[in-house]
């Protein structure tokens, strides 16, 4: 339960790279205080100090190690690559218990990245959901949201967040912060729904490439949109 923005600290895990440098961008100028994380605390202060500076001075933003980023958060998101994805989880599960823990993490097999390619458990966020059990929140989402339109909040983003996870808690908290972050999110239901929107985005890729693009998304019809 996310009840005020500035008390409620999320640690990006590999979040010096491209996809959670964004979302740190978007929740950062949020309000929520933002912890990067990364396998060299170094990179992440200098990675926290450029999102400073594309901002104003008032946000909170620090860099570490993934580990003390996961220990000293609320909320954890995973932004790694699939081939680090079981590795990372299974260091820092003991900081994670009663966390909610959003995983970003699309399994891409290079160089074929636009060929649906999913994992024996199923999908990513299934994996996630084998080596966490159910000691935390789980959650799996913006898959589909390049890091291109998350640097960029010009204009509004025509892609919706579909929110996958364990429990509806989870979802719901995810829902919060996927509004936080300026997107339109729904409830996708349980997290063996993953499997979809993972692929989706190898789906998305290949479009992009097909059609020159670098924004290619998805949005939900026949509902009413609330906000
Ligand atoms: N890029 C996108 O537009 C996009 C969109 C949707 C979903 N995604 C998904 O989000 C995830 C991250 O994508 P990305 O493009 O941001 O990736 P990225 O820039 O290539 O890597 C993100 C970070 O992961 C860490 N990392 C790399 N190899 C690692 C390893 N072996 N062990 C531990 N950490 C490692 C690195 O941090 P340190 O070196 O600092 O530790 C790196 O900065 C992927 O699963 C991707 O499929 C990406």
């Amino acid at each position: 339960m996310i009840e005020n923005n500035k008390d409620y600290k999320i640690a990006i895990l590999g979040g010096t790279g491209k996809e959670g440098r964004g979302l740190a961008y978007r929740w950062a100028k949020a309000g929520f205080p933002i912890i990067i994380g990364s396998r060299n605390p170094i990179k992440a202060i200098e990675t926290a100090e450029e999102i400073k500076n594309m901002l104003s001075n008032d946000i909170i933003i620090t860099g570490t190690s993934n580990e003390q980023a996961a220990q000293n958060c609320q909320a954890a998101v995973l932004t790694v690559p699939y081939s680090a994805h079981k590795i990372i989880i299974e260091s820092l599960k003991d900081f994670l218990h009663g966390k909610l823990f959003i995983d970003v993490t699309v399994p891409l097999t290079p160089p074929k990245v636009t060929k649906v390619q999913m994992p024996p458990a199923g999908s990513a966020a299934q994996e996630s959901h084998l080596i966490l059990g159910d000691t935390v929140l789980l959650a799996a989402a913006f898959h589909n949201i390049s890091y291109e339109n998350l640097l960029d909040d010009a204009q509004e983003i025509n892609c919706d967040v579909l929110v996958t996870g364990t429990s509806k808690e989870s979802r719901q908290s995810t829902l919060t912060l996927v509004k936080a972050a300026g997107f339109f999110g729904l409830d996708a239901g349980p997290i063996e729904n993953s499997v979809v929107l993972e692929g989706l985005t190898s789906i998305l890729i290949g479009i992009n490439h097909q059609y020159k693009s670098n924004h290619a998304g998805i949005r939900i019809t026949g509902i009413t949109r609330t906000d």
